[in-house]
């Protein structure tokens, strides 16, 4: 185990406390990168108390295994429109990079008034590209994590903790 879930807890509190302070009045449309954001979105939209909007985008860039494949494909797109409005991007854990920069692109298209990206976890370690994330929850190692939505080949998403495969 890595990080236990009364840390995890604290963190996406602390999270939640900073983009109340940013967000409250703007009813921001917060998106979710599926597949592995969807705890880490249901916990931190439990902890803001304002009016705001949930959307999902599905994005890939694993194959299968622990490897990430490079290139990132757009899954599933949005259906709302964004243009004019807050966003801000919930992530999972931003490891090479590849994939936010890819999603932060393709929302800066769309025109939003403004665009921001929160992460509970950063691996800055294997970043590939430069990103801004405005964010920024727990700094892991270089490991392939599982639990709290990360998966392994689809597997340990359930897990409530966060934690990493022996190799
Ligand atoms: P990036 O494009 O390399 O930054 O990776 C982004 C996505 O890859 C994340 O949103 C995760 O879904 C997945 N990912 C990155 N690192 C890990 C890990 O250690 N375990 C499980 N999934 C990961
Ligand atoms: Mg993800």
């Amino acid at each position: 185990m890595l990080i236990p879930r009364n840390e995890i807890d604290a963190e996406v509190r602390t999270l939640a406390a900073r983009i109340t302070a940013d967000y409250r009045d703007t009813n921001p449309l917060l998106i979710g990168a599926l597949k592995g954001c969807f705890m880490f979105m249901a916990d931190l939209v439990r902890c803001l108390e304002f009016p705001l909007e949930i959307e999902f985008v599905r994005l890939s860039s694993y194959g299968d295994g622990t490897e990430s494949s490079g290139k990132v494909n757009l899954v599933q797109g949005l259906n709302v429109p964004v243009e004019g409005r807050h966003v801000l991007v919930v992530e999972d854990i931003v490891d090479t990079g590849l994939t936010v920069a890819f999603l932060l692109e393709y929302l800066k298209e769309q025109r939003p008034a403004s665009l921001k990206c929160c992460t509970l976890l950063d691996k800055p370690a294997r970043r590939q590209c430069e990103v801004c994330v405005d964010y920024i929850g727990l700094e892991v190692p270089d490991r392939f994590l599982v639990g709290y939505g990360l998966d392994c080949d689809e597997r340990y998403r359930n897990l409530p903790d966060i934690c990493y495969l022996e190799k």
